[in-house]
């Protein structure tokens, strides 16, 4: 019988000698070997296919062995929900999906046969296809629902479109939307699982937990750290899920910016307010930045670019007045120039803003991975 072993030996592929396709065997410690045909009678394509098995078995089995579930809501709309050991086992269980995500073959079959929507109300880059690659490497099907093409234009209600879909059982809706409270009003009308991707200028509550494990990799303790949070912080739900996530996890944070983009209510809140970069960013370790949210100051002056880049701008000599090795956090998207200085935002020595993006794969496989069982337990199919 030839055989061939990959992957120190817990693969091996093999052929029978009265058949021309080759066979595989995984076997991964302390578990059962998986014996199967690949199909194929190319070596080259058994490879791949042994390699795609034993990559899908390999994460089921790393996940099924390690996880105690802390969080068991079947939603994700408000970080006001999360206590810290509820964060901190999610960016837990995301850390679990970095090194997966860095793999040559990034394909798991753990939510394999569920059904999830995509349901962007607002332009979105990041969030949208982060939330779409996570899906698809764990084997759900991902439906993106063209909102501008559908029969919301008809005169239908929001409430009625969730509802339709919720007839076909999805497993997950994902919702971004410029109405605050509209995650919480869906999820209360639905039997999936919903997760809030962004309402008006309320919360972001996955951005605000891909934020917490891109500084949890490079500080992992949040007791100690000083965050700035700098810009338009009224009106952005990135600033309002970080100072409510960060703040359960320890870290002390600034917000600094000019006056009238400063929340009425900003006293209520664990944070020590400024209106200046110098003041602020003493003794910061991270300097997080905040996109202008144009789309949410209709109707009102907004600043000159250069006066407000000269004042609240992040560049080289404005970020001497935080920590020496200070970092530097964008959400995205980021207005060069304005918010940020562009060579500082590439520069990888002291930006994050790369690695921000990355995380938020890893963080939104385990946000699906997370309510999808938590669902499975209350949901008799
Ligand atoms: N950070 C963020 O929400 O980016 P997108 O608008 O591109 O999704």
């Amino acid at each position: 019988m030839k055989s061939i072993f990959l992957e120190s030996g817990q693969i091996k592929l093999y052929k029978r000698e009265n058949s021309q396709y080759w066979q595989m065997k995984i076997k991964l410690p302390k578990q059962k070997a998986i014996r199967s045909s690949t199909g194929s009678k190319i070596l080259k394509q058994a490879k791949k296919i042994a390699l795609k098995n034993y990559s899908s078995f390999e994460i089921s089995n790393k996940i099924k062995k390690i996880s105690k579930n802390i969080y068991k809501k079947i939603h994700l709309v408000e970080t006001a929900d999360l206590n810290a050991k509820e964060i901190k086992f999610i960016l837990d269980e995301a850390k679990k999906f970095i090194n997966f995500n860095k793999r040559r073959v990034k394909k798991s079959n753990l939510l394999e046969g569920r059904t999830i929507f995509n349901l962007f109300f607002e332009d979105s880059t990041r969030t949208r296809t982060s939330f779409e690659v996570a899906a698809k490497r764990l084997g759900a099907d991902l439906i993106n629902v063209a909102v501008k093409d559908s029969s919301i234009n008809k005169g239908e209600t929001l409430l009625d479109t969730m509802t339709t879909i919720n007839s076909m059982n999805p497993d997950v809706l994902i919702v971004r939307h410029p109405e605050e409270g509209i995650s919480k009003r869906i999820s209360n009308n639905v039997d999936a699982c919903v997760i809030n991707a962004g309402d008006g200028s309320h919360e972001h509550p996955t951005q605000a937990l891909l934020d917490a494990l891109t500084i949890k990799n490079r500080f992992n303790n949040f007791s100690k750290l000083q965050i700035a949070i700098c810009g338009d912080i009224l009106h952005s739900r990135v600033a309002r899920s970080n100072i409510i996530i960060l703040s359960k996890l320890g870290a002390k944070i600034n917000v600094i910016g000019p006056k009238q983009w400063l929340p009425k209510n900003i006293n209520k809140l664990p944070v020590e307010v400024y209106t200046d970069m110098k003041k602020g960013l003493r003794n910061c370790d991270i300097v997080m930045m905040l996109r202008i949210q144009k789309e949410r100051i209709v109707g009102k002056i907004m600043p000159n670019q250069k006066t407000y880049f000269n004042k609240y701008g992040l560049d080289y000599n404005k970020l001497k007045y935080a920590k020496k090795n200070a970092f530097v956090m964008h959400p995205g998207p980021m207005n060069r120039g304005v918010e940020i200085d562009s060579k500082l935002a590439d520069d990888i020595t002291r930006s994050l803003i790369q690695e921000q993006v990355e995380m938020g794969v890893a963080i939104r496989m385990a946000c699906l991975d997370i309510l999808i069982k938590n669902r499975d337990n209350v949901v008799s199919y």
